[in-house]
C-alpha cells in the first residue's frame, strides 16, 4: 500500500454515459473509483435530448448507418471505427435496455409493437431511440442510480482532476500514467489517487464559446491533461455549432432538439420565408454543418438576430406527445411552439475532435484511456452525424472495460507518488484576472474561431491565446488553485489546440470553413494530428511535485 495516496485499480475521471457505463461494466471485478467534478449527474449527457442511433427498424441497415456516418463526416471518417460502433449499436441499446433505461414506445398500450424512432439530420432513415425529448435525463438519471447502489463503485462528487501523475513528469523511465492530482472542491484539499488504469470520461471542450449548448462542466479538462500528459489529439478544428438553441436571453444553452425537425420542424425567417432547400436538397435534415452555416449567412446577410423554427403546422397533441420537455421550457419562456414559430441561433455543441485512441481506447500512454466526448475515434470525421456521440460513449466505455479486464497481470503502482506541495504559493490578491480571461477567451473564440473562419481570424486568436496562456500559466504558478483558474488553464490549453489546428487544415469541410480556403482539397483525406513536446515539469503545478 503507497502511502500518502488513495488507491484504486481503476480511476474514472468524469461521470457522463462514458464513465458510469465503465464503471458499471467493471464493478464487483475491479475497485473503481468515479469522479465528477459537480454532482454526479451533471454533464452533457444529462441534457441530451433527440436520443441514440442504432440500427433497430427492419428497414434499415448497419450499411446504411455507415453509409449516413461516413457522409456527414465529409471524407474524414476512419471506416474501421465507423464500423466498430455501428455493429455494436443494436447491442449497446439491449445493454441500456436490460439497465432499465425507460426508452419511448411506438405504442404506449402495446410494448410487443417495439419503441419509437425518430429522425434527425444525415440520417436516411429512422433509427434513433429516445426517452421522450430528454433521453439524457433517462440514462444519466437510470445508470446514476445504479453506481450509487453498487458497492463495488466509491464515488467521490465535487472533486476536481487537476492533472495526471506520469512516470516521465516524475523523472522515471516509461511514460505510464500512475494516477492524478485532485481537488476536493469542498475541502479545499488537493490528494493523490493511485491507479493501474486512469480514464479520462471527462465530456468536451464547447465552453471555449461564449454561445454554447453545453453546461458548465464542458471546459475540455481530459483533453488539456491528456496533452500535457504527453498524448496526441486530433481534428481539434472540428467544433460542431448545433443550428437551433433558443434565442431568448435567459435561456442559458437550452436547445431546440433536431428531431424537431426530425418530426417535420421548418427553419425560416422573420418574413416567414423557408431558406434551407436553397442551401441542400435535404433541406431542413441536411448535416448540422450545413444548415448551421446557412442560418449563419441568413443571419448575417439580413443583419438580424436569429431565426425561426416552425413545428406549428403540426397539431398541439402530436408536439406535446413528442416534445413534451422543450414544449413546456419554451412556454416557461413565452412561445407556445404549437402556435407560433420560435427564434433560435446556433451555438457550440459538440467537440468531435479529442485524445487519439485505438479500438481499445487506449491512448498513447500505458494505463491511461479516453472515452466519450473527450476522445477523438476517427467515428465522426469533420462532422459528426446526430445522435452517434452518445452511441460511441457507451461502445468505448464497453471497449474499455474489456481491454482492462484482459490484462493479464493487474499493474500496481510500485512508486511513491509526490504529494501536492503549496509551500511556495499564496492565496491570489487578483481574482479578477481569472474572470476577465475567462470572459476575454469565450469572445474571441466565438468572434475569430467560430462557424466561418478566415487566417486573419484565426492569427489574431492565436496572438490572443498565446498571451492569455502566458498570464495564465504565470497565475498559476504563485497563486493557490481553484477551480475557475484549473478550467481556464485547460480552455486556455484547448482553444490553442483548436487554432493551431484550424491554422493547419487549408481547406473548408465539414465543420471547419474558411473563406481564404472555401473548397474542399479532395487530396487531403488525413485528421489533423499535433503531437506534445513532453516536459518533464508539465502540468505538475509549478511549486509541487518535489
Ligand atoms: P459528459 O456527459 O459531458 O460528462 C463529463 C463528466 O466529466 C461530468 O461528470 C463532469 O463533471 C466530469 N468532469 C469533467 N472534467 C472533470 C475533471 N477535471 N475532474 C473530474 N470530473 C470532471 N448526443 C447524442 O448522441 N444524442 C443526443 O440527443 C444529444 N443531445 C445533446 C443535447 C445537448 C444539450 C448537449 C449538450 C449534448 C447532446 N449530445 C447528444 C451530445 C452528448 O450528450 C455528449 O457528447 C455526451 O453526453 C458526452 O458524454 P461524456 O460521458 O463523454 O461526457
Ligand atoms: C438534438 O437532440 O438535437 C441533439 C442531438 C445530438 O447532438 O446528437
Amino acid at each position: 500500500m503507497l502511502k500518502n495516496s488513495i488507491q484504486y485499480d481503476v480511476l474514472i475521471i468524469g461521470s457522463g454515459a462514458a464513465g458510469l457505463s465503465l464503471a458499471l461494466r467493471l464493478a464487483g471485478r475491479l475497485s473503481v473509483a468515479v469522479l465528477s467534478k459537480s454532482s454526479l449527474g451533471e454533464g452533457s449527457t444529462l441534457y441530451a435530448q433527440g436520443g441514440i442511433a442504432a440500427v433497430l427498424d427492419k428497414k434499415d441497415s448497419v450499411e446504411k448507418h455507415i453509409e449516413d456516418t461516413l457522409e456527414a463526416g465529409a471524407g474524414l471518417c476512419d471506416e474501421k471505427t465507423v464500423r466498430y460502433v455501428v455493429e455494436r449499436g443494436p447491442n449497446t441499446i439491449k445493454w441500456l435496455l436490460g439497465h432499465r433505461v425507460p426508452f419511448t414506445l411506438l405504442d404506449k398500450e402495446d410494448a410487443s409493437k417495439g419503441y419509437h424512432l425518430t429522425r434527425e439530420g444525415g440520417h436516411s432513415e429512422r433509427r434513433v431511440i429516445h426517452s421522450e425529448d430528454a433521453t439524457g435525463k433517462a440514462i444519466e438519471t437510470t445508470l446514476q442510480q445504479q453506481v450509487r447502489n453498487h458497492p463495488g463503485i466509491q464515488i467521490y462528487e465535487h472533486h476536481l482532476a487537476i492533472d495526471l501523475i506520469t512516470e516521465a513528469k516524475l523523472g522515471l523511465s516509461g511514460n505510464r500514467c500512475l494516477g492524478a492530482y485532485v481537488l476536493d472542491k469542498q475541502a479545499q484539499r488537493v490528494s493523490v489517487f493511485a491507479a493501474g488504469n486512469v480514464i479520462l470520461a471527462t465530456g468536451g471542450a464547447s465552453k471555449a464559446y461564449l454561445y454554447t449548448s453545453n453546461p458548465d462542466t464542458s471546459t475540455g479538462d481530459g483533453i488539456a491533461m491528456a496533452w500535457r500528459a504527453g498524448c496526441r489529439v486530433a481534428n481539434m478544428e472540428f467544433n460542431q455549432f448545433h443550428p437551433t438553441c433558443l434565442y431568448h436571453p435567459s435561456a442559458k444553452s437550452f436547445l431546440l432538439s433536431e428531431a424537431i425537425r426530425g418530426e417535420g420542424g421548418i427553419l425560416r425567417l422573420a418574413d416567414g420565408t423557408r431558406f434551407m432547400p436553397k442551401f441542400d436538397s435535404r433541406a431542413d435534415l441536411a448535416p448540422r454543418d450545413v444548415v448551421a452555416r446557412a442560418i449563419d449567412h441568413e443571419m448575417k446577410r439580413l443583419g438580424v438576430d436569429c431565426v425561426y423554427l416552425d413545428i406549428s403546422h403540426k397539431s398541439e397533441d402530436f408536439i406535446i406527445g413528442h416534445f413534451p420537455n422543450i414544449y413546456a421550457r419554451c412556454l416557461e419562456y413565452g412561445y407556445d411552439m404549437a402556435r407560433s414559430p420560435i427564434p433560435v441561433v446556433p451555438a457550440a455543441h459538440y467537440t468531435c475532435g479529442g485524445v487519439m485512441t485505438d479500438l481499445a481506447a487506449r491512448t498513447d500512454l500505458p494505463g491511461l484511456y479516453v472515452i466519450g466526448e473527450s476522445a477523438y475515434t476517427g467515428l465522426h470525421g469533420a462532422n459528426r452525424m446526430a445522435s452517434n456521440s452518445l452511441l460511441e460513449c457507451l461502445v468505448f466505455a464497453e471497449a474499455a472495460a474489456s481491454d482492462i479486464l484482459q490484462q493479464e497481470a493487474r499493474p500496481g503502482i510500485a512508486t511513491q507518488l509526490p504529494a501536492w506541495d503549496e509551500s511556495k504559493v499564496e492565496d491570489s490578491d487578483e481574482r479578477v484576472v481569472v474572470s476577465h480571461n475567462w470572459d476575454e477567451l469565450r469572445h474571441f473564440m466565438w468572434d475569430y474561431v467560430g462557424i466561418v473562419r478566415t487566417t486573419k481570424r484565426l492569427q489574431r486568436a492565436k496572438r490572443r491565446v498565446d498571451m492569455l496562456a502566458m498570464e495564465i500559466n504565470e497565475y498559476y504558478g504563485n497563486f493557490r488553485i481553484s477551480n475557475d483558474l484549473i478550467e481556464l488553464r485547460n480552455l486556455v490549453e484547448v482553444a490553442d489546440l483548436i487554432i493551431r489546428s484550424a491554422l493547419e487544415r487549408k481547406e473548408s469541410r465539414g465543420l471547419h470553413y474558411t473563406l481564404d480556403y472555401p473548397e474542399r482539397n479532395i487530396k487531403t483525406t488525413q485528421a489533423t494530428v499535433l503531437t506534445p513536446g513532453i516536459s518533464k515539469s508539465g502540468g505538475l503545478h509549478v511549486a509541487s511535485g518535489t
